[in-house]
Order: structure tokens, then sequence, then C-alpha cells
């Protein structure tokens, strides 16, 4: 399988400024992709989008895009529109994780918060950016997902995470697995392919820096998946391994 044609191709991350996310915009950026930073903070994006310029000569921008503000989505897709007349890869990585209590004792304001970015966030995006995806011959959207959003894995005593029960945070991530798996059904005649990336267990600021590995691993499936050729799959949930049962 080949990869696609980088040719004027135009990526936008969602919370890229830090992160696995930066880290994907840096590895699409040296293909040659065109990277839009979306970032809550507008100095935050630039910053990152004028970092990776100057480190790799990436063709970065910051886009001002809070995934739970709808009047920052819609303004970043009409600037997206005017200045570049399509999208071609969308990648759903704005993410949050604010929980550390027992499903019993979880507040329901931090259950809705959680939601608003992780699953509600992506819909808004998806919904305003997809008009411009169906302008792009080869467009994708790649949703972070997490082990954690695997049911199967889940309800398994010997994953190696079970003891992380975290009923917000995961089931936004089984949700957010839903709609790839509905979006990806509802595009499947058009040249728009939809799937979820576990990046694994990857140190960044969402979990103190825990995790066990780096952003450059992180980033592996998310951008596989990004520039999957058109002969790629849609509608599955894979880590750098392959695929991740939901
Ligand atoms: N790290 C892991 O082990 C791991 C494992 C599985 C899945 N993931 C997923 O990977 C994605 C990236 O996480 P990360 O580990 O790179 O964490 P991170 O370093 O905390 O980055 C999260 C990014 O999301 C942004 N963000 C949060 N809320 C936002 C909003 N409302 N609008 C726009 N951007 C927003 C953050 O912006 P600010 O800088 O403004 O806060 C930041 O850029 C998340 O979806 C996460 O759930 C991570």
């Amino acid at each position: 399988m080949t990869s696609q044609s980088v040719e004027n191709k135009v990526a936008l991350i969602t919370g890229a400024n830090k992160g696995i996310g930066l880290e994907i915009a840096r590895q699409l950026g040296v293909q040659g992709i065109t990277v839009l930073i979306g970032a809550r903070d507008e100095k935050r994006g630039q910053e990152a989008a004028d970092k990776l310029h100057a480190e790799h000569n990436i063709d970065a921008h910051a886009v001002l895009l809070d995934v739970t503000d709808n009047s920052t989505i819609d303004a970043a897709a009409k600037h997206i529109e005017s200045e570049f007349g399509k999208l071609d890869i969308l990648v759903n990585n704005a993410g949050v994780f604010v929980e550390s209590v027992p499903p019993s004792q979880l507040d329901m304001e931090v259950l809705r918060r959680t939601y608003d970015t992780n699953f509600f966030g992506v819909f808004a995006v998806i919904k305003a950016m997809l008009p411009l995806l169906r302008k792009s011959d080869a467009g994708r959207i790649v949703n972070m997902s997490s082990g954690l959003g695997s049911l199967t894995q889940n309800s398994d005593p010997n994953f190696e995470y079970a003891q992380f029960k975290l009923l917000g945070y995961n089931s936004s991530k089984t949700a957010l697995n839903a709609m790839t798996v509905q979006f990806a059904h509802e595009l499947i005649d058009t040249p728009i392919k939809v799937n979820s990336a576990d990046p694994g267990y990857v140190a960044t600021d969402i979990n103190a820096n825990q995790g066990t590995r780096t952003v450059e691993q992180g980033a592996i499936a998310p951008v596989r998946l990004a520039t999957l050729p058109n002969d790629g799959l849609t509608g599955g949930f894979f880590d750098e391994n392959g695929v991740v049962p939901w």
C-alpha cells in the first residue's frame, strides 16, 4: 500500500499546542503536509506553530479553536475555507481527563465537563469541518480514543490498566468510538475514512507525565491513520500494532 501524495495537503489537529497533538503535527508536517495547530489559547498555538516552523521548516499555522466553543469552531472552518478551500485531514486530538474518583463518587458536573470536550466537542468539530473534508479527494478523520475506551479491555480483569476505572474519561472514549463507527458508515461511499486511534500510555500533562511511552511513539498510530492510502480501512480502532478490540 502506498501512502497518499502530500502535495497541497492540509491537516487540522485539535489540541495541538502540546503533547501528542503537537507531535502529530510535527510528524505530518515533516512529510510536507500543511498543519493547522488548533489551540484554545491563541498565543500558545502560535508559539507551537513557530516552533515547528523554526525547527523543521514545517508549514504550520495556528488556528484558534476551543472544541467546547462553537463560535471558535465556526470561525476556524470559515478561515480554513477562505485560506485553503478544503481540509484533507482532521485529527480530533483535544481531550481532557479531570477525575480521580470511583464511579459512585463522580460529580455530575465533572462527567458533563469530560463529555463536553471528549465527545460533544469532537462531534461539533466534525460537523463543522465535514463540508471542507468533502472537498478533499482523500479526506481522513482520526478520533483520538484510548485503550481505556475499549469495553473488551475494560471488562478484562487481566487488562494491564484494569485498575483505571474512570467512568467519565473511559466512557467518553467508548462513546467516541461509537461516533467513529457511525460516521464511517455514513461516509462509506465517499473517499473519507474515519478511524479511532489508541496512542498507548504516553507521558504528557494529561497524566502528570506518568505514561510509559514517548509522544513520538504515541503519534505513530494517529499519523498512520491520518495518511491511510485510498484502499485503507475505515470504521476501525487501531494502535500502532494493529486492531484494538472495541
Ligand atoms: N497521554 C496518554 O497516555 C493518552 C492515552 C490515551 C489517549 N490519550 C488522548 O490523546 C489526546 C491528547 O492527549 P495528551 O496526552 O497529549 O494530553 P495533553 O498534553 O494534556 O494535551 C491535551 C490537549 O488538548 C487540548 N484541549 C483540552 N481541552 C480543549 C478544548 N476545549 N479545546 C481545544 N483544545 C483542548 C489541550 O489544550 P491546553 O494546553 O489549552 O489545555 C492540549 O493541547 C487526548 O484526547 C487524550 O485523551 C492520551
